[in-house]
């Protein structure tokens, strides 16, 4: 099948290597971003950087948004609307919220668009390697020419469902992120605690190291405290966004969720004390105000 060419809206931490990915593996690349440095910055790679959304999806038989939040995507579509034939294939690939999809869907309806909602896992350095994890719903016609593209981006797609609105693919995402979010703050919390033990926070990583409470995330994260690295592979910015998607999908299920509440408080107390745009780990810093 000839590669369709891919219009990328958003190349932020995510939308960058997964536009590049792209580039890489020889599919036509036209980006957009909103501050447009970042999607100049592509150029070079060989994407195409377009002034706006309308310029970016012409002549795309793919559209992949990958921003910030469902406002911003319903924006940025609106703003392309004129320029995407019926039929373009439409991922949604940023994280939205569940009662977002069924809205985002019935926009994509509106103007004959093919929508996926295709959420992903994986921060920055797996996005870069090609190695994010897929949540994936949608028409079934979408699926032969999304897979060889998902299987660029990612090491493996979860196909959950053939309606996107019914939102079993964010449903999953946001479950999986309130574990990420839980083993991310208890992380930093361990770490904090034991310094605040005037013990060598090291201590921590090797006190599990090898046994059964051990985990590969927790090594990882408190490895870049103790080395003070809080350079974003996923922000207090975006993370402040999810923790209240994670609660409002709880709350719509009725569902009580005590550890979410506290982890979306040090994330809404990080992001208000300057660390928005540092890695979700700068949830360390709560431990001290
Ligand atoms: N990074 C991760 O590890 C990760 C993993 C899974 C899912 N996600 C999700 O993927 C999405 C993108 O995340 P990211 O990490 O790439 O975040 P990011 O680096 O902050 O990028 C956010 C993108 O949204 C754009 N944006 C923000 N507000 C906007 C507005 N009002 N109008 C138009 N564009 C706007 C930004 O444009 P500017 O450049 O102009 O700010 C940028 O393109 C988010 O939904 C996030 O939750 C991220």
């Amino acid at each position: 099948m000839n590669k369709p060419t891919v219009a990328v809206l958003g190349t932020g931490i995510l939308g960058t290597p997964i536009a590049r990915n792209l580039l890489e593996a020889g599919y036509p690349v036209r980006v957009w971003n909103r501050t447009p440095a970042k999607a100049r910055a592509l150029a070079e790679h060989g994407a195409l950087a377009a002034d706006s959304p309308a310029e970016a999806v012409d002549g795309a038989g793919v559209v992949l948004t990958v921003l910030i939040d469902a406002a911003a995507t319903r924006a940025a579509v609106d703003a392309a609307a004129d320029r995407l034939a019926p039929g373009t294939i439409w991922a949604e690939m940023g994280t939205v919220g569940i009662a977002d999809v069924p809205e985002l869907a019935a926009l994509a309806a509106e103007r004959n668009l093919v929508f996926v909602d295709a959420p992903v896992q994986g921060a920055r350095p797996l996005a870069e390697q090609g190695k994010l994890l897929i949540y994936a719903a949608g028409p079934e016609r979408a699926k032969p020419v999304l897979e060889p593209i998902f299987d660029v981006l990612g090491r493996r797609t979860d196909w959950l469902d053939n309606r996107a609105e019914g939102a079993k693919a964010t449903a999953i995402k946001l479950v999986v992120n309130s574990w990420v979010f839980a083993l991310t703050t208890a992380s930093a919390e361990a770490v904090a605690l034991a310094r605040g033990l005037d013990l060598d926070p090291e201590r921590f990583r090797t006190a599990i190291e090898g046994g059964p409470i051990d985990n590969a995330w927790a090594q990882m994260r408190s490895a870049a405290i103790l080395a003070d690295d809080f350079s974003p592979m996923f922000s207090v910015r975006s993370a402040v966004k999810d923790a209240s998607l994670i609660a409002s999908a709880a709350d719509s299920a009725d569902v009580r969720l005590d550890l979410a509440d506290a982890v979306r408080e040090r994330f809404e107390w990080a992001a208000s004390d300057g660390h928005a745009d540092q890695d979700i780990i700068a949830t360390y810093f709560a431990s001290f105000r």
